[in-house]
């Protein structure tokens, strides 16, 4: 069989950055929701405003940056303690329900998977070891040793060099609309993971060459 590189976001679409509202939740009760939410809104505007100012600091500093600009925003004050323990929380986000059936379908297919995300590349080692995905992914491609994130074309490019195949043998599979159309606008295939169906896909020219509910659908679609 041909060699098909599958590049799996992480945040986002592996494990679930809102989770955060949980442990939020003992800390600010009802607000926990809001928070997490711009908290994740601002942490990828960081990203986005850092890749087009060339001036780049890694994902940690922009999740560590956007947890204190939404304290600010939200007029909130946590203890060192309290920053501390949340930025550890962020390591041990949980994998969505579809994940692991998926990965393991799709590994039996001998396909390559690999983690392809704008995390800290040690960082991500530990999330993904302690979601216990490690033993699914061959590789973590990580922006970090390019200096800037998402959806640089080269992060995309990279994913298919880095693994070895042409750039259409490689998927970039996202519930990030940004993300997919970066892949496809970079000429790699894209799915769009539409967890929720209120969500929306961006109306530009570039659209996901797959559309599913969740990885277990993309795992079949793909076999
Ligand atoms: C990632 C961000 C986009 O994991 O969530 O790359």
């Amino acid at each position: 069989m041909k060699k098909i590189t599958i590049g799996f976001d992480v945040y986002g679409t592996l494990v679930d950055p809102l989770e955060m509202s949980q442990y939020l939740h003992t800390l600010i009760g009802e607000k926990s929701k809001p928070f997490a939410e711009i908290w994740r809104q601002k942490q990828l505007e960081y990203t986005f405003r850092r890749g087009l100012m060339s001036r780049y600091q890694d994902f940690d500093v922009c999740t560590q940056q956007a947890m204190q600009y939404t304290m600010e925003y939200m007029d909130i004050s946590f203890s060192s303690a309290d920053k501390n323990d949340l930025l550890k929380l962020y390591t041990t986000l949980q994998p969505f329900s579809d994940v692991v059936p998926a990965l393991k379908a799709l590994k039996q297919s001998n396909y390559t998977l690999v983690a392809f995300s704008n995390g800290v590349q040690s960082t991500l080692k530990t999330l993904l070891s302690n979601a216990n995905l490690l033993d699914y992914l061959e590789d973590i491609v990580s922006v970090d040793a390019l200096q800037t994130f998402k959806p640089n074309p080269i992060i995309y490019k990279t994913l298919a060099t880095q693994t070895g195949v042409e750039l259409t043998d490689c998927w970039v599979v996202s519930s990030n609309p940004f993300d997919v159309i970066g892949g496809t606008s970079a000429g790699l295939n894209a799915a769009w993971i539409q967890r929720d169906a209120n969500n929306i896909f961006d109306p530009w020219e570039y659209k996901p060459d797959i559309t599913v509910k969740d990885l277990i659908e993309f795992a079949a679609r793909l076999q």
